[in-house]
């Protein structure tokens, strides 16, 4: 054993225990958390914190060989036992890194927040049973809880553990796009190495408290806070509104924005920030909320969307009218005189609620100023944006204001919003000293936007041979208490409430309401998972009106090439929906005959249902510039750096970005060195959402690929046709059979300090809407459509989802298990808005309440991968990572109807409301 390593820190017991093999004795006082001694106390960080609670496994460790939460273990607990953490598991015995291996291979790592934990479950599993069958592995990872992947990568990974695996692709030059590549920031993921938010602390980091709003929407005032600095050592001083010396508004589309770092005089929100603490970390930690110098008033809030546009005199600001936000609208044909003349209408209202984005790893990160600029490291989606807001907090320019990205453990939409970075950089700038700090999940729950809950009301009609032939369409979003990402959801849903069908009597109206809620924003789908919900809903309705087979309905009326859309844009090329649907007809068909077969037999209360939905989405902005901007540069040592700016939150974007680049240059990605998104260092590759990152960075890494194959070529004086070879120092020109060598060495450095530095913009062509939203919003749309079979127990209302069949036309699938890891992914968030997960303010603000799906929710996923490309798309490829999650829940909500008869008119369909729709059914009404 290796010599004892003694951490001596302020505290009272002096604890030995062995961590990885080596002997280790801390000085802290007993109580504290085996979590924190091992990140903060043995900088062990591969040991993730998601909760401090017990819920989501993340911090799970090997004590003793048996998997255990570290941070429900206390440091006193574990004097003289044996603890392993992710970083002790390579090389370990028996499995010698092969489950590492493993996960790799199988693409089981996205984000890889959740990854140690799942390792080190897999390992107790693995140390007794070699060979676990699926059932072993699910009771193994039942504890860790992953929001990324949908667990299936990571049980076949673990299934598949022993077999070993020297299988990984390592494609030559120009065989990049379509391989399963591994990705290639896996293994720090794997080996725990990865830094995420909360993962490096500078030196002599001051820590930051924030003081939020416990009420719904309250008056305040604060009291003698220089006495409760004077009264707390080690606390430096307390930050309000009057601090920020910038413009304390803002907001992610600058149009709209209306948040403030603190709220002035009135919070609106429960979770609103109105003061910080800032002091040494302990300090900071130690005293109590209750004794922070501030008086609450409390005020009636409105919290709902009825209640806000019923009390305009009780604006939550001022300048907007009624409380409403925004408005969308799209139009076209004449929807009143359609519905009024056809021969059958269905209609119907949905409501959906609050979704937390419910990422493994909360947000966090630190700042600190140099000079007159100020650095800050944290977890992000939108580094860019957040330099401009930061800038104007501090009004400084932007060019003072670096945003280096982190790895991010899970973003889904919220971490395009500020969140610590505003207290972190202010109290850094103030205080001249580093500041960090990492929210609680709780503090991540109260004050991090969620997915708006949605109001929404539907007719449709369509003619007795069941050509779809009109939609009425009218939501509000409950979008909370500042606007965030409220006007893009209300812009985008008018846009795709029809489904990819063609309707062509349409009329689609949306509010964008303010409340007193925690800020609604983006997460996956922007709305749109929402409509179809509905839509989708109410088109079975009307195919079974018509008297026609669900999916054939859809197939019926599918958009195809040249059709026109809602918004009138006629898309001439790669409308693979109705490919999509096709490739589920034969599954469909077995699939309802099994459930028929299963429902005819059983005695007992199960029931069996089959459900099908359809989805498109728009791959980035709607009718707004969105531009991506990738520079690349050859080195001299005849390797290529890839100034990625599109942030890896777990998608894949470092790798399939890559690909693409190095089919385009004809280099093998072997090549290939990431230069992370820093602002100082990389440009501008948007932000990380609306599925826009293959497609556009992607299509930004093709052009700059081109570019600098194009500028070796020029160098050498050969022709387009020439082939290049890479080597050590060193490119090789081929043409003709005769080879020209040039020696890069010898060749002069530019500005980037390459022998050639590319740089390519790609801005998707779109046209702005008019007012009845007619244009072109999207340069491309990705489609897909998805089978849900389930099984219902009509006692107790509950819902198993047995199988999922998921077809998408992704254009060009770069790297298949990549597109397979966000549709699995896609799916199990689905299920979860289907069925479980809905957030209500001011209760169960935990991951212990607040329901995610775990492994043992979600079932097998097929994967079928359409690939009808666009001329636009780097190597014909389009989204999916939004595309993914969208008709998930209506396929299981028609699958419960095809079931048992009942619609579920309020999402998710927990067993109670299940129940209640099966009772009324019973008692002559039919409503969920
Ligand atoms: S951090 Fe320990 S279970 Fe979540
Ligand atoms: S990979 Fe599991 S939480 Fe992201």
């Amino acid at each position: 054993m290796a010599t004892t390593e003694k951490v001596m820190a302020a505290g009272s017991d002096l604890i030995s225990f062995t961590v990885n093999g080596r002997a280790v004795e801390v000085s802290v006082p007993g109580s504290r958390r085996l979590s924190r001694v091992l990140r903060d106390d043995l900088g062990l960080t591969g040991t993730k914190v998601g909760c401090d609670a017990g819920d989501c496994g993340a911090c799970t460790v090997l004590l003793n060989g048996e998997s255990v939460c570290s941070c429900l273990m206390a440091a006193g607990q574990v004097a003289g036992c044996e603890i392993t953490t992710v970083e002790g598991l390579v090389g370990r015995e028996p499995l010698q890194g092969r489950l590492q291996e493993s996960f790799l291979y199988h693409g089981a790592a996205q984000c890889g927040a959740c990854t140690p934990g799942m390792l080190v479950a897999a390992t107790a599993l693995l140390e007794k049973n070699p060979a676990p069958n699926e059932g072993e592995v699910m009771d193994a990872i039942g504890g860790v809880l992953c929001r990324c992947t949908g667990y299936r990568k990571i049980m076949n990974a673990i299934m598949e553990a022993g077999a070993g695996t020297s299988m990984y692709v390592s494609p030559a030059a120009g065989a990049a796009v379509g391989s399963r590549l591994v990705r290639l920031d896996g293994r720090k993921k794997v080996e725990g190495t990865e830094i995420f938010g909360a993962d490096e602390v500078p030196a002599a980091a001051l820590g930051v408290r924030v003081i939020r709003c416990p009420h719904h929407r309250a008056r305040f005032e604060f009291g003698d806070v220089d006495q409760f600095v004077a009264a707390h050592p080690g606390v430096m001083a307390v930050l309000t509104a009057k601090d920020v010396p910038g413009v304390d508004c803002y907001g992610v589309i600058p149009r709209f924005a209306d948040q403030p770092v603190f709220a002035h005089r009135e919070a609106r929100y429960r979770g609103e920030a109105v003061a910080a603490v800032v002091g040494e970390a302990d300090a900071v930690e130690a005293f109590r909320l209750a004794e922070f110098p501030v008086r609450w008033e409390e005020l009636t809030p409105l919290k709902t969307i009825e209640d806000a546009l019923a009390n305009d005199a009780a604006r939550i600001h001022p300048h907007r009218e009624g409380n409403v936000l925004v408005r969308g609208r799209v139009v076209c044909g004449d929807v009143e005189k359609a519905l009024a003349e056809a021969e059958i209408v269905v209609q119907g209202d949905y409501e959906t609620g609050f979704v937390e984005h419910a990422y493994i790893e909360p947000e966090a990160g630190f700042a600190r100023r140099i000079g007159d600029s100020i650095e800050i490291q944290a977890c992000t989606q939108s580094p860019y944006m957040d330099r401009g807001d930061i800038a104007k907090i501090l009004g400084i320019a932007p060019e003072k204001v670096r945003i280096i990205p982190t790895a991010v453990g899970g973003g889904f939409g919220s971490k395009l919003d500020l969140s610590v970075q505003p207290f972190v950089a202010l109290a850094a700038w103030k205080l001249g000293r580093p500041v960090r700090m990492v929210y609680s999940r709780t503090e991540s729950i109260v004050s991090t936007t969620k997915r708006h809950p949605a109001r929404m009301r539907l007719r449709a009609s369509a003619t007795r041979e069941g050509q779809l032939m009109a939609l009425d369409f009218a939501a509000d979003f409950n979008t909370g208490a500042y606007s965030s990402w409220g006007p893009t959801v209300a812009g985008r849903v008018p846009v795709h409430a029809s489904g990819p069908y063609r309707v062509p009597n349409y009329r689609a109206l949306t509010r964008a309401v303010h409340t007193n809620i925690v800020p609604a924003g983006a997460f996956r789908g922007f709305g749109v998972p929402q409509a179809a919900i509905a839509q989708e809903q109410l088109y079975d309705e009307l195919a079974d009106r018509v008297g026609i087979d669900r999916l054939e309905f859809r197939i019926l009326n599918a958009l195809r090439n040249d059709t026109p859309t809602v918004t009138g844009q006629i898309l001439r090329e790669g409308v693979g929906i109705g490919k999509c649907f096709e490739a589920l007809r034969p599954k469909w068909q077995a699939a309802r005959e099994e459930a028929t077969a299963f429902n005819t037999k059983t005695v007992g209360p199960l029931r069996r249902g089959v459900g099908v939905a359809g989805m498109w989405y728009g791959c980035g902005n709607t009718s707004l510039p969105n531009p991506s901007t990738m520079r690349i540069g050859l080195k001299c040592d005849g390797r290529i750096a890839v100034h990625q700016g599109a942030v890896d939150i777990g998608q894949g974007s470092n790798t399939i970005v890559t690909q693409i680049c190095a089919d385009a240059v004809g280099a093998p990605v072997a090549r290939f060195d990431l230069v992370s998104g820093d602002t100082a260092i990389s440009p501008d590759c948007g932000k990380t959402s609306a599925s826009r990152q293959t497609f556009v960075t992607g299509k930004a890494a093709h052009m700059a690929g081109t570019k600098l194959r194009n500028e070796i070529l020029k160098l050498a004086g050969a022709c387009d046709c020439a082939a290049i070879e890479f080597g050590d120092g060193s490119v090789t020109i081929v043409e003709d059979e005769k080879r020209k060598g040039l020696a890069l060495t010898e060749l002069p450095l530019d500005a980037h300090g390459y022998v050639i530095t590319c740089e390519a913009t790609f801005d998707p062509p779109t046209s702005p809407l008019n007012e009845d939203g007619q244009g072109s919003p999207y340069a491309v749309f990705g489609f897909g459509a998805h089978m849900a079979e389930i099984e219902l127990d009509i006692e107790l209302g509950t819902v198993r989802v047995l199988k999922v069949t998921a077809a998408h036309d992704v254009g060009r699938a770069i790297n298949p298990t990549l597109v397979e890891g966000q549709i699995e992914g896609g799916v199990a968030q689905g299920i979860g808005m289907a069925l479980m997960e809905e957030f209500f303010p001011g209760k169960g603000e935990n991951l212990h309440d607040y329901l995610i799906p775990s492994a043992g929710d979600v079932p097998p996923v097929e994967s079928i991968l359409i690939e009808d490309p666009s001329s636009i798309g780097p190597f014909g490829a389009k989204g999916i990572g939004e595309q993914a999650v969208i008709p998930t829940a209506p396929a299981i909500l028609n699958a419960i109807y095809d079931a048992v008869g009942v619609r579920i008119y309020k999402v998710p369909a927990t067993p109670d409301r299940v129940r209640a729709a099966i009772l009324a059914k019973a008692n002559g009404g039919a409503r969920g």
